[in-house]
């Protein structure tokens, strides 16, 4: 290969690798249309090691994790509970520690990120304008540890 063409292989091959895509085992979609989300909207730095966990699993690495629930309560508390209630009681959106979802599939972490990331209706808005998807994985590990509902009904356990 002449060395000009050898270049441009390697130029090409690296522009391949700077857009190739988050791997992912599972496909993110909108609570409410159910259009793929477009993850290219999201906020530089979230792509993390348990943002990349997440993406295959479906699951929230952060679960559990103390240190990564009280991160989540100071992003929380900023973002979220002016419109949520500090204890996630109910205030202009609705109570995020009960078992009541009006979006059932918030029972499980796929669920609850797609509906932080893409939003939902009228005063939700998307979520990635503000945070980034390994902050949002912070506020659901904060949200499932103020869980206050029936235990049975915790599908993010399963
Ligand atoms: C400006 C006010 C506002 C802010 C800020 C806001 N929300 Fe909401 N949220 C709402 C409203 C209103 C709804 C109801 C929307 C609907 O029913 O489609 C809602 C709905 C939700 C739901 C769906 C609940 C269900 O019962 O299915 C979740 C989960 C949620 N918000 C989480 C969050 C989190 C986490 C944050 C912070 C990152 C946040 N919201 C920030 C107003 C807000």
């Amino acid at each position: 290969m002449r060395l000009n063409n050898y270049l441009s292989a390697a130029v090409a091959a690296l522009a391949v690798a700077a857009v190739a895509p988050v791997q992912a085992d599972i496909t993110l979609r909108h609570a409410l249309t159910g259009e793929t989300l477009d993850l290219s909207f999201a906020k530089k730095g979230g792509n993390t090691e348990q943002f990349k966990q997440f993406m295959q699993t479906g699951k929230n690495p952060y679960n559990g994790n103390e240190a990564a629930v009280k991160k989540g309560e100071s992003l929380y508390m900023t973002g979220c509970s002016g419109c949520h209630g500090h204890e996630a009681e109910g205030k202009l959106g609705p109570g995020l520690a009960d078992d009541y979802w009006t979006y059932p599939r918030n029972a499980t972490d796929q669920g609850l990120f797609e509906l932080l990331f893409g939003g939902a209706n009228g005063m939700m808005g998307p979520q990635y304008v503000n945070f980034s998807t390994d902050d949002m994985l912070h506020i659901m590990a904060f949200i499932r540890h103020i869980y206050k509902g029936d235990p049975k009904k915790a599908d993010w356990l399963k």
